[in-house]
């Protein structure tokens, strides 16, 4: 379990810092992270640190052009994702894209949460901007809309990116995960691999799954009202504390319902995040004064999908410890 727990479930939320209306200033802002209002596309090109380079992350998930409601509240201020032809949303993509890499550090990295519909269209495009492919994620959930007339969708894309070839920030050790190898199989190897990696544990693979690892539906506890399309925390998790250090600058161009924000605080980085709507960037920003509902909760767990096959417990005591070989 980890001890960077930034708020207990419950606690009131931060008071919105009114911050005046300096051009290109954040509407709100609680220690090092801030929420900006306004169309990305915009905020990426004017907000210094995206000016600069001086971002070290990004985490974007954007809208989908899926006729999506960002409007529960009904409050008519709220990006229209219904309006736009394939063509214009391609441009709308590539434009976000661009000052995405522009806004990054030469070391910096990029993730995009993104359908089977634009993947494609988004690794050609990073690719001809010279950026490099490091992983192309799945995140899997179980719970995808129900179809009869073709095999029901159960995945959205995680594709992480960097700026630069080799350079860039890289912690396997905060996402390690029980290994098969433990968990199911009570395989000696595991104990004596010279990897480097922690006896009994392994590097996450490239699809994502796994207990709350779910879409955030129904009572779900991590659910924010009014939020169509809210990632589980376990998700960001991953992605902030493999891909960039306590103190690094994250951005979010797509804030929603704070989730990065929500984590890259907990986590103790700073903070940027975009969002078009003013009333989803207000329940962003309380959320991110409340914290994380699961903190560490899932970490080092096992995603085994079979059941135990082991003739014994593990040795739980030689789970985590560095193996002698290494
Ligand atoms: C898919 S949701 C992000 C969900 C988020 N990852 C979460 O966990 O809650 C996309 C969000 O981007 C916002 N948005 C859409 N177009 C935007 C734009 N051009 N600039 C800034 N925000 C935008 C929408 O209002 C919506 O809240």
């Amino acid at each position: 379990m980890s001890s960077e727990i930034a708020a207990k479930p419950g606690r009131k939320p931060a008071k919105p810092e009114a911050k005046g209306k300096a051009p290109h200033g954040p509407k709100y802002a609680l220690g090092e992270s801030r929420v900006f209002v306004g169309d990305s596309r915009e905020l990426l090109r004017s907000v210094p640190e995206c000016k600069s380079g001086s971002v070290d992350l990004i985490f974007a998930d954007p809208p989908f052009n899926w006729s999506r409601d960002y409007d529960r509240l009904k409050t008519g201020e709220t990006w229209d994702d219904r309006s736009m032809s394939d063509g214009e949303y391609l441009g709308f993509t590539r434009a976000w894209l661009d000052g995405c890499v522009d806004a990054l550090t030469p070391t910096g990295s990029m993730w995009v949460n993104i359908p089977d519909d634009w993947a494609a269209e988004i690794v050609v495009h990073l690719k001809s901007k010279r950026m490099h492919m490091v992983n192309w994620c799945v995140w899997h959930y179980r719970f995808g809309q129900n179809t009869t007339s073709r095999f029901i969708n159960s995945k959205v894309h995680a594709l992480y990116f960097s700026k630069h070839p080799a350079k860039r920030t890289w912690n396997p050790d905060e996402v390690l995960e029980m290994s098969d190898r433990a968990a199911i199989y009570g395989d000696e190897r595991t104990f004596n691999k010279k990897d480097g990696v922690a006896a009994g544990m392994r590097v996450p693979m490239d699809v994502w799954y796994g207990q709350y690892w779910g879409r955030i539906q129904g009572n779900n506890k991590e659910r924010r009202a009014n939020h169509d399309n809210q990632l589980p925390e376990v998700y960001l998790e991953r992605v902030i504390r493999a891909t960039s250090n306590p103190g690094d600058l994250v951005l979010d161009p797509f804030l929603g319902s704070g989730t990065t924000g929500v984590v890259a605080h907990a986590l103790k980085r700073r903070f940027i995040g975009f969002e078009f709507s003013p009333a989803n960037a207000k329940s962003a920003f309380e959320r991110i004064g409340l914290g994380m509902v699961r903190s560490g909760g899932v970490r080092g767990m096992s995603t085994a999908i079979f059941p135990n096959r082991r003739k014994s417990e593990p040795d739980k005591a030689r789970i985590g410890k560095k193996p002698a070989g290494a």
